[in-house]
């Protein structure tokens, strides 16, 4: 297994370039299977979820192609309609394909996904959306079926209990070739969707209110193939952002997307933070002190879920105190511990953690337990004195493309190694 070795205190300086969204091309690559034209799909980073979804495309019978600057999917053998626990086990993003395979085959069965380390991540409010569409629901030895009864899906209104991400996806996918007008209300509203709306519509279909809580699908029969650009990946981007304040550095993060970076960019103005925007750039220099900034996740436009642990690294070495509550995932404090090993003062209490800001944080051995959170302890090791080795890197492999070479590229001593 690979881990990474931080040499820290070096103040990161220079530009980073940020890569297409791993959060949006996972969508959008599923997306393709609404069509048997070929679909090429653009700004796809190069990283472990994508690896999946691409074996799991070629499962289903699409043919992909992985170019350096592009991924074409083009159609291979008749779709499958079934989804095997290997592949759904790798990644819940799996879970996507139920919409378009149902719109498509009418039918379709798909391991279910189970929990993960943040949460219990159930997928009921999917399963609710396929049944107001006049879908029936089996669940049989792990795997959910879904199929139309009588090979017949209509339209319909549904609101969302929780405006979920995955949901949301998987039911707009499905609605597009569902005649009829399909509402779905208090959708989610965050960039991801925006982006896959706009796919799906340049491939034909009908949507209108992505980024609002109302979305409306008027079902059409066919899509057809697509040129499509991914957005940049907001979280990379807040990422390194936070990694400049920390190592009280000067980056310029390029290429990014700073209107999807509003509430991030809030509280590090608050926190005495420099951010400047402009255009596609956002320049984050040195503060002299980083002052306590409290921070509460929520849905799009509030503070992501996936910044979290990265904002509870930057309190750490706050002048003060703030508090930190999780509010969209049952267990996403993993990195508490792993930050106290390398001296992080936090106390939690259910979903809040209190952060008492120190000094200094020192150099650890730490094991990385979801992505997030090994983005934060990829932070925490930057900005301490000492060695800091991170272990179970694989996290990380699946969601920050060529993280050792871009943090090297502007002054991190940081090495991969195999243990
Ligand atoms: N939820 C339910 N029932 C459902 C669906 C969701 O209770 O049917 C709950 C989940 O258990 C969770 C909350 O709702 O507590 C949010 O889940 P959501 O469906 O919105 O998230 P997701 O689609 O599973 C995506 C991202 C996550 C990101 C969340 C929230 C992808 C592939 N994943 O997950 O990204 O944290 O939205 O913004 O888009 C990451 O990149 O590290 C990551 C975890």
């Amino acid at each position: 297994m690979d881990f990474l070795t931080i040499e820290g205190g070096a103040a990161l300086r220079g530009t980073v370039r940020i890569s297409g969204s791993k959060n949006a091309a996972l969508p959008i690559l599923i997306a393709t299977l609404l069509t048997d034209d070929p679909c090429i799909v653009r700004n796809v980073p190069d990283l472990r979820d994508i690896e999946t979804v691409i074996a799991l495309l070629v499962f289903l019978g699409k043919k992909v192609d992985r170019q350096r600057d592009y991924v074409e999917v083009t159609a291979g053998t008749p779709l499958l309609a079934e989804a095997p626990y290997e592949l759904v086990r790798k990644m819940r993003a799996s879970v996507v394909v139920l919409g378009p395979l149902l719109a498509r085959l009418h039918h379709v069965k798909v391991s279910l996904p189970g929990g993960c380390a943040i949460g219990g991540r159930p997928i009921d409010i999917h399963l609710d959306g396929f049944k107001a569409f006049g879908a029936e629901i089996q669940l049989d030895q792990g795997y959910v079926d879904v199929h139309a009864r009588d090979h017949e899906l209509h339209a319909a209104t549904f609101r969302m209990p929780f405006a979920s991400v995955g949901a949301t996806e998987n039911l707009m996918m499905a609605a597009t070739l569902i005649p009829g007008k399909t509402m779905l209300l208090n959708a989610a509203m965050e960039p991801e969707i925006t982006d896959l709306a706009d796919m799906l519509n340049a491939m034909g279909a009908r949507i209108t209110g992505a980024g609002s809580a109302t979305l409306t699908i008027e079902g059409v029969a066919k899509l057809h193939g697509v040129d499509h650009q991914v957005i940049a990946d907001r979280i990379e981007a807040g990422t390194y952002m936070v990694a400049a304040a920390m190592t009280g550095g000067d980056l310029k993060i390029e290429n990014c997307r700073p209107d999807h970076l509003g509430s991030l960019i809030d509280k590090m103005h608050q926190a005495g933070i420099p951010v400047d925007v402009s255009g596609q750039t956002i320049h984050v220099s040195a503060p002299q002190s980083i002052s306590p900034v409290d921070a509460e996740t929520a849905v799009y436009p509030g503070f992501p879920t996936d910044l979290q642990a990265q904002w509870m690294a930057c309190m750490a070495l706050s002048n003060g105190q703030a508090t930190i509550k999780e509010q969209v995932f049952e267990n996403r404090f993993m990195h508490v511990a792993e930050l106290q090993r390398m001296g992080a003062r936090i106390q939690t209490k259910g979903n809040a953690a209190m952060v008492e800001g120190i000094k200094g944080l020192s150099g650890a051995d730490v094991m990385v337990s979801d992505l997030r959170a090994g983005a934060a302890l990829v932070l925490a090791g930057l900005a301490a004195r000492g060695t800091t080795t991170i272990h179970r890197v694989y996290h990380l492999d699946r969601g920050y493309e060529t993280l050792e070479q871009k943090l090297s590229a502007v002054g991190a001593h940081i090495i991969r190694g195999q243990e």
